[in-house]
């Protein structure tokens, strides 16, 4: 007799399917499936299911927007969260203070803020990515970063217990912060009241730099890896003559030598690959060690 192993998520089949690509939710479009993909609807169902993953030993991932991400070709032998449903898409303004859930669109945040006149989080036009990797990232770039507007963050820790972490205790670095719960649920920022038009070209000039100097219109994933103190990544890399360099499918952007592009065919693989060459270089020719920004699944 075969002997059917039960269900770890029985009760939450709404919110839990079974072997998903995950292809579709990165910018990469490479990688191999979720053993489970769990889409909670509320705040009650995300408890219950990372629980569940607590009590079944089962790995667990939150995935965002896909923007800074790598899946390996094998893909999660876990469970990866998404926080996509509306109920972490809501948005609430009180004066300069903006409530929102984890799973708003950053790029969307901004059009809303300009709009009602609220200056502060434009220094992200162009950074794809949620609310929640956002917070996590601590995204940004020369312009500034989400960190400096962040006034409060709903966590959950992987057992289900919602706390709240604030301002005085958060600690925001380099694509970097000091929470350590597993799960971000949403956050409250604080904005400063400026004229919607003034907002707005400095928003366009932030993403023309962007447009200017990264290739946009490709398969990638940002910046691969984080700039050492005081230098730049890109710069090292290009000096090092790798510009256009190959991995089967996977190439040093031509624009920007600290993306690293897919073209048709390429696998994670490849752009491993391309990773562990590039740190050989860099490693070869300055002696530093590029460590990267990329999240690699598992
Ligand atoms: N440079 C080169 N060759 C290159 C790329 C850059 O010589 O191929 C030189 C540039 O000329 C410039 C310097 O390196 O003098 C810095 O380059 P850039 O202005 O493009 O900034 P960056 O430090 O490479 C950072 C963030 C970006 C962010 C931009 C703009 C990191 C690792 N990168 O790039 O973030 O968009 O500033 O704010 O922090 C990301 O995090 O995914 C990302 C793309």
């Amino acid at each position: 007799m075969i002997m059917k192993m039960a269900n770890p998520f029985s009760g939450l089949s709404e919110a839990v399917e079974e072997n998903v690509a995950l292809k579709p939710f990165t910018w990469y479009k490479i990688g191999g499936p979720a053993r489970w993909f769990i889409r909670p609807r509320n705040v009650e169902e995300l408890q219950e299911a990372s629980k569940r993953c607590l009590e079944n030993n089962i790995p667990v991932y939150v995935l965002g927007l896909g923007a800074n991400l790598l899946v390996s070709d094998e893909g999660v032998n876990g469970a990866v969260f998404r926080l996509d449903h509306e109920f972490w898409r809501r948005v609430k303004f009180d004066k300069t203070s903006v409530e929102m859930g984890a799973g708003v669109d950053m790029q969307k945040l901004i059009v809303r803020t300009v709009r009602q006149g609220l200056a502060g989080i434009e220094c992200l036009a162009g950074i794809p990515g949620t609310v929640g990797g956002g917070i996590r990232m601590n995204a940004g770039g020369k312009f500034g970063d989400f960190g400096a507007v962040v006034q409060k963050v709903h966590v959950m820790a992987d057992d289900g217990t919602l706390f709240e972490r604030t301002k005085d205790d958060l600690v925001f670095e380099y694509r970097s912060t000091n929470i350590a719960a597993r799960f971000i649920l949403g956050a409250t920022i604080e904005l400063e009241e400026d004229d919607p038009d003034r907002i707005m070209k400095r928003t366009k000039e932030i993403w023309m730099y962007k447009r200017n100097t990264q290739p946009l219109n490709t398969k990638n994933c940002g910046c691969i890896f984080k700039n050492p103190r005081g230098l730049s990544a890109g710069a090292l890399i290009d000096q090092a003559g790798l510009k256009g360099f190959k991995v089967g499918g996977a190439e040093v952007s031509e624009k920007h030598a600290n993306f690293i592009v897919a073209h048709p065919g390429c696998s994670a693989s490849d752009v491993m690959k391309l990773v562990k060459i590039i740190r050989e270089k860099v490693f070869e020719k300055n002696e530093i060690h590029l460590e990267s920004e990329v999240q690699i699944w598992p």
